[in-house]
C-alpha cells in the first residue's frame, strides 16, 4: 500500500491528474481512498469551511494553521491510518506541504514551527511520494479565473490572496522539493493531462511504488 500526495497552486491540475491514477489502479485491481485536506472527515469538512469561507470572521496566520492542523490530525486518525493499516493506497489532495507552502511560505510563519505542527497533527506519518504540479502564479490565476467563469464559483480567501502570496507558495514547495528530491516528483503543470500521467507513471515505477 502506498500513500501519495498531490500539491500545487489552485488550477494546476492535480485532480484530473489523481483521476488518471485513479483510473489506473482501478484497471489494475489496487484498492485505494481518495481524500483531501483540508476536510476528509465530518469535522474537517466543517473546519474547511471555516477557513476557506469569505464572509464571516477571518482567522489570524497562527489561528488558521491551527486550523488546517486540527483538521489534519483527524484525519489521519479517521481516514488515513486506517486506510493504510488495511493494505488500501491514500491519494490525498494536498498535505503538510501545503501548510508549510501557504502558511510557512505565503503567511512567514516560521518553518521550523510548522513542521513541528505537522508532526504532531500526523503523529509523524510521511507520505511515499509527494508530487508537486509546478505551474506560474500568471498561469494558475488565468486557470482560477477561467474555471470560475464556467461554473460560477468566486474565490475562497486563500485563493483572493495577491500573486505576491502564490508566488511565496510557489517557490516554498519547489524548495521543499529540492531539500527531499527523493520524496518528491515535480512536473511541469504545462503539459497536457496526458503527457503528466505518462510522467507520473514513469516516475512511480522507477520509484518501484507502481510497476
Ligand atoms: P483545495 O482543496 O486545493 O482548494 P480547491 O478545492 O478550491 O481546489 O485547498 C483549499 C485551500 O487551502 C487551497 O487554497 C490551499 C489551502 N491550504 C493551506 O493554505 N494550507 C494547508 O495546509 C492546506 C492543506 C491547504
Amino acid at each position: 500500500m502506498k500513500f501519495l500526495v498531490f500539491e500545487g497552486l489552485d488550477g494546476s491540475g492535480k485532480s484530473s491528474l489523481m483521476r488518471s491514477l485513479e483510473a489506473e489502479l482501478v484497471r489494475r485491481g489496487i484498492a485505494f481512498c481518495r481524500t483531501r485536506e483540508p476536510g476528509g472527515t465530518p469535522l474537517g469538512d466543517e473546519i474547511r469551511n471555516m477557513i476557506l469561507r469569505t464572509e464571516g470572521a477571518s482567522p489570524l496566520p497562527r489561528t488558521e494553521l491551527l486550523l488546517y492542523e486540527a483538521s489534519r490530525a483527524q484525519h489521519v486518525e479517521q481516514v488515513i491510518r486506517p486506510a493504510l493499516a488495511q493494505g488500501t493506497w491514500v491519494l490525498c489532495d494536498r498535505f503538510t506541504a501545503s501548510s508549510v507552502a501557504f502558511q510557512g511560505g505565503g503567511r512567514d510563519i516560521s518553518e521550523k514551527d510548522v513542521m513541528a505542527l505537522n508532526d504532531f497533527a500526523t503523529g509523524g506519518l510521511k507520505p511515499h511520494l509527494t508530487v508537486l504540479l509546478d505551474l506560474s502564479v500568471e498561469e494558475s490565476r488565468a486557470r482560477r479565473q477561467g474555471r470560475g467563469a464556467a461554473n460560477g464559483e468566486s474565490e475562497d480567501r486563500i485563493e483572493s490572496e495577491a500573486d505576491s502570496f502564490h508566488e511565496k507558495v510557489r517557490q516554498s514547495f519547489l524548495k521543499q522539493a529540492r531539500a527531499e528530491a527523493d520524496a518528491w516528483l515535480v512536473l511541469n503543470a504545462q503539459e497536457t493531462p496526458e503527457v503528466l500521467f505518462q510522467q507520473l507513471l514513469k516516475a512511480l515505477a522507477e520509484k518501484n511504488i507502481l510497476k
